[in-house]
């Protein structure tokens, strides 16, 4: 497994790989991995003949007051778990390496990075978008695998690819869940032992709209207000947003037809958990 750090080193390898006639598949990361980071790894080793894995903590998606100081790092770690599944090349490159003095560069990815998420994360998006972009020129995948638990940032990535044209198939992988149903998160390593507990109130609230909706519910309305008062029992959660979407859009949706998302951004003290189910209905 090769550890590359300068993006010539990075761009030289992928194109030796090309020039061979063989597919790169490419999972970004910012590290930490957990199961579901490992899930996209293998699925992407089953898929293509080369695997790459980048891992940068990216600062430009963090706003002022988040945590990008604390965000976990565990390089040593990371390379631990990705070595025995057979990963070709982990890109880590420094901040300055990405952001060289001066750069000021931006892709702004419109109006559906301003509402879910990004109506409380101003910007956020624009710097997935734009680091993304980056990794993409840099590894010049075939392929790109991303968690379906950031439902919003893989919609951005699809709007990104095919407004840019980058010439690379995104594919979105289940969300991996603990026992109790609580998707797996970098984050969740900032929960404590009542916190991790208050946690699963999310799954349950996803599994309870996921069932009405089953059950010939067509009222969004009434689906969100089953799912925030079954929220609102946990006292150590506090919901910042519940919503019934439509899943290619992002937006709203009064009725809910042969498909639909259910998105949630939930605090659990201070930790900020996210969390989605698509449901799909047989017609
Ligand atoms: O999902 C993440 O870990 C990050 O948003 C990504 C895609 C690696 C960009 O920094």
């Amino acid at each position: 497994m090769q550890i590359i750090k300068t993006i010539k080193e990075m761009q030289a390898l992928s194109r030796g790989f090309k020039a061979k006639g063989k597919t790169i598949g490419f999972v970004p990361t910012m590290g930490a991995l957990h199961e579901g980071h490992l899930s996209l790894v293998r699925q992407t080793k089953a898929e293509n003949d080369i695997v790459v894995v980048s891992i940068f903590v990216n600062p430009t998606q963090f706003g002022p007051k988040e945590d990008f100081n604390k965000y976990p790092r565990d390089v040593e770690g990371d390379l631990s778990k990705l070595s025995p599944i057979g990963v070709d090349a982990v890109f880590i490159p420094g901040a300055s390496e990405i952001y060289p003095n001066g750069f000021s560069a931006s892709i702004n990815i419109g109006s559906i990075g301003d509402i879910l998420c990004g109506a409380s994360r101003h910007g956020h998006f624009n710097g997935v978008a734009t680091v993304v972009a980056k990794l993409f020129n840099i590894v010049m995948p075939d392929r790109a695998y991303f968690g379906q638990k950031d439902f919003q940032q893989t919609v951005v990535i699809k709007k990104l690819v095919m407004e840019l044209n980058f010439d690379i198939d995104v594919i979105v992988c289940p969300t991996v869940r603990e026992p109790d149903g609580l998707a797996m998160s970098s984050r969740n390593s900032y929960l404590n032992e009542a916190e991790r507990k208050a946690a699963g109130i999310l799954y349950k609230a996803l599994k309870h709209g996921e069932g009405l909706i089953l059950n010939n519910v067509k009222d969004a309305s009434r689906v969100k207000s089953e799912i925030e008062a079954l929220i609102k029992t946990e006292p150590l959660a506090e919901i910042e947003y519940a919503e019934i979407i439509d899943a290619a859009t992002l937006e709203k949706i009064d009725d809910i037809k042969s498909i639909a998302a259910i998105s949630l951004a939930v605090r659990i003290g201070t930790t900020r958990l996210i969390d989605n189910l698509v449901v799909v209905l047989s017609i």
